[in-house]
């Protein structure tokens, strides 16, 4: 099994992303990090079981003060709430700013975690142990925490980086097919705004391997180094999200977080089309590669209600929203986009 480690410089943090078979080659590296500090591992329900036994193998053969804290899982528990039950536990505890949070699980779990750890005594250490495709390829790195509000995704949150980030890639053994899918919806994200071989070559053949996770967070570590607080490169990494985070929320969050990104990528990439700045043809490839994964296609059923969530994205100001686009596969670039035209093409899905 390749191991693959590698630092992601984000000014004054740096951090290793550690990509290997499990996780016992890397129980030194961990332990570092939790000798002498009172340890809350944040998970779900759903996560891996193996995962957490690892992880409470670990920390007890390390003699740390540690507390698991379980959540229900989904999208619902990016929350006001989920985050209020978590302080609570951090001060029943009498956890000290120097005290660490490891968030093991999906992307739900990363985002409340890392929130959580920025918010509490104005914010204390992190580590990311992802268990999804999702996750390891995308959202344990890059600092991005937060919760959802009135439906709005992300609406509350801060920039907060962990301080490792260890992607075990036999947890995902356990992961079922509909969530594997979705790591790949965001997957494609990395494909269209790189062209990688390598990604296209695993996305046709569904196939995990460490070399796909290495290649999308090394193009994720690209766009956050050079752009920490996402004002302006980063936001190529949009691509897809801006009409997915709308289909996103309009479906009720039954989409999946990847199936809605697939969507969006379809939608955004037809938009370019409409408006001249993508090479016509680019958004049916990208379909064909969603089908032939299994991914849905059809955007149509949450066109409509799509469009109300859309005027509260972040990026819309005075009337017009900013786009990642790409003028064909690896060529990415950002644009504003009347509000109106945006809308315009929502209907047209209708
Ligand atoms: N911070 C960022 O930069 C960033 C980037 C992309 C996405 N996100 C966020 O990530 C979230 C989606 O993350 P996700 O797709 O990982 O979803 P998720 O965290 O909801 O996990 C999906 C499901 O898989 C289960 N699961 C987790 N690990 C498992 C395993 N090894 N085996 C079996 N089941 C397992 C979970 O319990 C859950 O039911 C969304 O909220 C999205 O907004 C954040």
């Amino acid at each position: 099994m390749l191991k693959v480690d590698y630092d992601v410089n984000t000014r004054p943090d740096k951090y290793s992303v550690l990509i290997d078979g499990s996780i016992e080659g890397s129980f030194d590296a961990l332990i570092c990090y939790v000798r002498g500090r009172k340890v809350l591992v944040l998970t779900d329900k759903g996560a891996s079981d193996a995962a957490l036994s690892d992880i409470v193998k670990l920390l007890s053969g390390a003699n740390a003060e540690f507390f698991v804290h379980t959540l229900k899982g989904g999208e619902s528990v990016k929350s006001f709430e989920a985050l209020q039950a978590i302080i609570s536990e951090l001060i029943e505890h009498s956890f000290t700013r120097s005290d660490l949070i490891i968030n093991l699980g999906g992307g739900v779990v990363g985002d409340l975690g890392g929130f959580a750890a920025s918010v509490y005594m104005r914010g204390i250490d992190h580590i990311n142990i992802p268990t999804t495709l999702l996750s390891m390829i995308d959202s344990a790195m890059g600092g991005k925490t937060g919760i959802d509000h009135c439906g709005i995704k992300n609406i509350v949150g801060a920039f907060h980086q962990p301080k490792f980030v260890l992607c075990a890639v036999n947890y995902l053994n356990s992961l079922p097919e509909r969530e594997l899918l979705s790591g790949f919806g965001e997957a494609l994200k990395y494909y269209c705004i790189s062209a990688s071989t390598v990604i296209l070559s695993c996305l046709l053949q569904r196939s995990v391997t460490p070399e796909l996770i290495e290649e999308c967070c090394i193009i994720k570590r690209d766009h956050v180094e050079a752009d920490v607080l996402d004002g302006g490169k980063r936001r190529i990494l949009n691509l897809g999200h801006t009409y997915g985070h709308a289909f996103e929320a309009a479906s009720g969050f039954s989409l999946t977080h990847g199936e809605a990104v697939a969507l969006g990528l379809i939608a955004e990439l037809r938009l370019g089309e409409r408006l001249g700045i993508t090479e016509i043809g680019t958004s049916d490839a990208a379909l064909d590669i969603v089908s032939k994964l299994g991914l849905k296609s059809d955007c149509s059923p949450y066109a409509e209600s799509a469009e109300e969530y859309l005027k509260h994205d972040k990026k819309n100001a005075s009337g017009s929203i900013e786009f990642a686009f790409i003028r064909r596969f690896g060529e990415p670039f950002l644009k504003r986009v009347p509000i109106d035209a945006a809308a315009d093409l929502l209907h047209s899905l209708k």
